[in-house]
């Protein structure tokens, strides 16, 4: 694997090949990752990787400074598993040369909603570095997780709108056999937050049980699932049930034509937010 730290060294080893598969990461990699790799290497040829911490998707208060930095064990990773042929790992003033001034957002309907309703620039941080890193690989395909659900279908919206000739693949989240989301930010749970941890995607289950059972006040029973993770300690932003297809409520008919679903949640244990979601 060559690893490069330009965006000139970058476009030298990609000269001339036009099927790239790419996977952009924050690095401080773990399975989950591991697997889009091996995603992305049935569907291109070379396959193409990137850590960048991007502080563009940061707020003020978020955890920009304490989030895992960890190059040397992720290069580790990557050579051990033989799928990435070019690893990008830019520092910020190779990504931000000047002041990023000139930034995209997505619109409100997507944009503003769930994730960007209580993170107000993380989707303007992540769609800009993503066409910026796109523009660097300039890939045919590109693989994003399930477990960040709005942010594949902000950057699936960014391609279609901009005409893009990217095709975005998306990989199932990886769990832990308990149920948990591998996440990097799993690494600051204390041994009893990480034992707690599995019952956001428990309360996930049940709401998606609740709905399945018939019960169309889901308002009710996404409160109710709020207030059971409350009780155990947690301090819930959202549990939301949307529409698969834009992240909007469902409709009474809607739910009784079994639109496809998905039930998202993000919720703060200890000084930790984790996200997750379940489609069904
Ligand atoms: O999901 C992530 O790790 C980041 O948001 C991404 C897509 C690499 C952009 O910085």
């Amino acid at each position: 694997m060559k690893v490069v730290h330009t965006i000139e060294d970058l476009r030298d080893q990609l000269r001339g090949q036009l099927r790239a598969a790419f996977v952009p990461t924050m690095g401080n990699l773990h399975a989950a990752h591991l697997s889009l790799m091996r995603l992305a290497h049935q569907h291109g040829d070379p396959v193409v990787a990137s850590i960048f911490v991007n502080r563009l998707q940061f707020g003020p208060n978020e955890d920009f400074d304490r989030y895992p930095r960890t190059l040397a064990e992720d290069i580790e990773k990557l050579e051990r598993e033989r799928d990435v042929y070019v690893l990008f790992a830019p520092d910020e003033r190779e990504m931000y040369p000047e002041p990023q001034n000139f930034r995209i957002r997505p619109g409100d309907a997507l944009g503003n909603i769930l994730e960007g309703e209580f993170r107000p620039d993380f989707f303007m941080g992540v769609s800009t570095v993503v066409l910026k890193l796109f523009s660097c690989v300039q890939p045919r395909v590109a693989v994003f997780g399930k477990k960040d659900y709005q942010q594949l279908m902000v950057v699936r919206a960014m391609c279609r709108q901009f005409q893009l000739p990217v095709e975005i693949l998306a990989h199932e989240t990886v769990r832990d056999p308990d149920g948990l989301a591998l996440s990097s930010r799993n690494r600051f749970l204390s041994a009893a937050e990480r034992a707690e941890a599995p019952n956001l995607y428990g309360q996930l289950q049940q709401v998606r049980d609740a709905v399945r059972a018939g019960r169309d006040d889901w308002a009710g029973v996404e409160a109710q699932a709020m207030q059971t993770l409350r009780n155990r300690g947690w301090d819930p932003d959202y549990v939301s049930v949307r529409r698969q297809r834009d992240l909007q409520p469902p409709t009474l008919q809607e739910i009784h034509e079994r639109e496809p679903l998905v039930v998202l949640t993000a919720a703060r244990l200890g000084s930790t937010r984790l996200i997750d979601n379940l489609e069904f």
